[in-house]
């Protein structure tokens, strides 16, 4: 088990549910020993003992929103697959995370791979699959990887996979399979290309994966998040009105936010759904650092539309932040200060999508290169006024355009900067 960070970090957590950071505080805390302690594996037998509907029903009464970044919401999803008579089905685990600034599906599977692990059994229980696939970014080496590794050996030690779990005539497999390190392979779709051992491209859409011809192998395939499956135990033991209560409407339980950038603490912090970032910012982050005025806040990851410090009384949930014309995203917090020239942290954004755009349709391919290459020009001094015009006309017709939605992740942030920050922008022009 090399590279393995030592003991879990004493994260500093005020929020008043722990969900998925239930047990983060001791040390080792992603044994099976201490899960079980901590009352682990008791959601399970309950689970095999319930309707496989009745799974879902909870799920929907919870209001669990995909955490991997649309938050659309996970019983709807399931119910579609439920509903296809083709099987086999699938149940997809997402645990790609490449948004940068994203790091908390990564801490769940070093700090509590168990809590998703039993997750993913109820999970695949709900919608009748029988092999399931955890899809693991390259990049994540042997730390995340090796403890959800060995969470799935002692799981089928126990009996909890594999043939007959717990005498309930239910039989699950569970497979790790590991990337080659590309973001677009966290879009669900080119996900399931790479996942047959194809190139990692999007697939048109409809159908769509809960579909028959559209899953993996033309299967019905529900593709989740790792934090969507972890809170799985909790809302079977606590029932799905006890998890819609601890968020906000329609937005139910926690967030794992990850915070970076200039506030005093940074690192992954477990809110209720719909904590504003003046309290996250505040309560949970100890506020800016000494000499730190908040300037902008990137509230879902680096394809959100950027927020400024007036608007951090804003919600966090996915339907607040969709009105307000950006998005709660992968829970991925940077809270900037006034050192941060907004045009260099669009470049420097704007690099990864020209990076990372897999080429396939023409205005991402081009876009992202081009609007990547304007924004340079204009951080080495070299710009004129009219390019500023023009990154933000490419990002216009950046939209809507393409197979995914890489596109549009890569545009949001350009229009937002410019029409927030032009000031910065104008700034660099030459002369
Ligand atoms: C370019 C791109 C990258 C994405 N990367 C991820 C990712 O790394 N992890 C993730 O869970 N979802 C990612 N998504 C969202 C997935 O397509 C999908 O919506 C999600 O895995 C569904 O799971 P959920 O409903 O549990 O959130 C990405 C989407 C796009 C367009």
């Amino acid at each position: 088990m090399a590279n393995l960070p030592t003991p879990p970090m004493p994260l500093p957590q005020t929020s008043p549910v722990k969900i998925l950071t239930r047990d983060w505080h001791l040390p080792e805390c992603w044994t099976l020993e201490n899960y079980l302690k901590g009352g682990g594996y008791q959601a399970l037998p309950k689970a095999l003992k319930m309707a496989p509907q009745a799974i879902v029903d909870e799920v929907v009464k919870g209001n669990l929103r995909g955490r991997g970044g649309a938050g659309f919401p996970t019983g709807m999803k399931w119910n579609f697959v439920r509903k296809e008579t083709s099987f086999p089905k699938y149940l997809v685990v997402n645990a790609d995370e490449g948004e940068p600034g994203t790091f908390k599906d990564r801490a769940i599977l070093e700090w509590a791979p168990h809590m998703f692990v039993e997750g993913l059994i109820i999970g695949c229980f709900a919608i009748d699959c029988h092999v399931t696939y955890v899809y693991c970014r390259g990049e994540f080496r042997d730390g995340p990887v090796a403890r959800l590794q060995t969470a799935i050996d002692e799981a089928y030690a126990k009996g909890w996979l594999g043939k007959n779990i717990l005498g309930s005539g239910f039989d699950l497999e569970m497979h790790v399979v590991r990337g080659a390190g590309a973001y677009i392979c966290g879009e669900e779709t080119a996900l399931l290309e790479s996942l047959e051992g194809k190139k990692g491209y999007p697939r048109l859409k409809p159908p769509f994966p809960a579909n028959a011809g559209g899953g993996l192998f033309k299967q019905p395939t529900a593709v989740n998040n790792v934090e969507t499956l972890a809170n799985m135990p909790a809302i079977i033991e606590k029932g799905g009105d006890w998890f819609s209560s601890v968020g906000c409407p329609k937005n139910g339980g926690t967030r794992l936010f990850a915070v970076s950038g200039h506030s005093k603490k940074t690192g992954v912090f477990e809110a209720p759904m719909g904590t504003t970032f003046t309290a996250l910012l505040n309560d949970y982050c100890g506020g800016m650092r000494d000499g730190s005025t908040l300037k902008a806040i990137i509230p879902g990851g680096s394809s959100s539309a950027i927020m400024t410090a007036e608007e951090a009384e804003w919600m966090s949930d996915f339907d607040t932040l969709k009105t307000k014309k950006t998005m709660a995203g992968s829970g991925a917090v940077v809270f900037l200060d006034q050192s941060v020239n907004m045009a260099h942290a669009l470049a420097n954004v704007t690099r990864f999508y020209a990076t990372e755009s897999c080429g396939q349709c023409t205005p991402c391919r081009e876009g992202t290169a081009w609007l990547s290459r304007l924004l340079d020009k204009l951080c080495r001094g070299e710009g004129e006024k009219k390019d500023v015009d023009n990154i933000h006309q490419i990002a216009r017709q950046m939209e809507q355009k393409t197979i995914c939605a890489l596109a549009d992740g890569a545009a949001m942030p350009v229009k937002s900067y410019i029409e927030k920050f032009r000031g910065d922008f104008d700034a660099l022009v030459k002369g």
